[in-house]
């Protein structure tokens, strides 16, 4: 039987009410690792972009807790740059394709000039069905080389949330808007 997003939807909700998002980031990955694993629940959900959408549709947004459930689907090479998601946690769940996630440590916070310094901490790749947590303040970078299909579960919308401004120690501007 296929798992759908409205129940994906009431399961991370029902976890969120419950035990919050620093104890129930575990349970919120393993339902999120479910619907990855149904074929049903990617075809229905992750569909192939025409050349006029964007890569992004925001799925399901909760009215009660403002989480989102959001379907990110890139036909092409998409590279981020290291980012946070300002006051937000995300979830990001692998559906097709592969991302090779890197890392960064915090080296300067809150420097004269407001910028966030890192380095890179570690570098992992993301296959179908790999599912990360990413709290509040985690930086990170995805590179995909391939098409890929995901879904990103976000504390809240992150169209409306401010990013910190965050550069590599050994780059000028790391500063980046694509694959966020
Ligand atoms: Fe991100």
């Amino acid at each position: 039987m296929t798992y759908t997003l409205s129940e994906l939807a009431l399961d991370i909700k029902n976890i969120i009410q419950t035990n919050g998002i620093l104890e129930g980031s575990g349970r919120i990955c393993s339902f999120v690792s479910k619907a990855l694993m149904d074929k049903n629940f990617i075809s229905d959900n992750l569909p192939d972009r025409t050349s006029d959408q964007k890569p992004r549709e925001v799925l399901y947004e909760d009215k009660d807790t403002g989480f989102c459930i959001c379907g990110h689907v890139y036909h092409t090479e998409a590279i981020g740059f290291p980012h946070d998601h300002g006051s937000s946690w995300a979830v990001y769940g692998q559906a097709d394709g592969e991302t090779e996630m890197t890392e960064w440590e915090i080296i300067k916070d809150n420097s004269d000039d407001d910028v966030i310094y890192v380095k890179p901490n570690k570098k992992y790749i993301m296959k179908s069905g790999d599912v990360h947590f990413y709290a509040q303040g985690d930086v990170h970078s995805p590179l995909r080389k391939e098409p890929v299909r995901l879904l990103r579960i976000e504390g809240v919308n992150l169209d409306n949330i401010k990013r910190s401004n965050i550069k590599a120690e050994d780059q000028k501007s790391s500063q980046g808007t694509v694959g966020k």
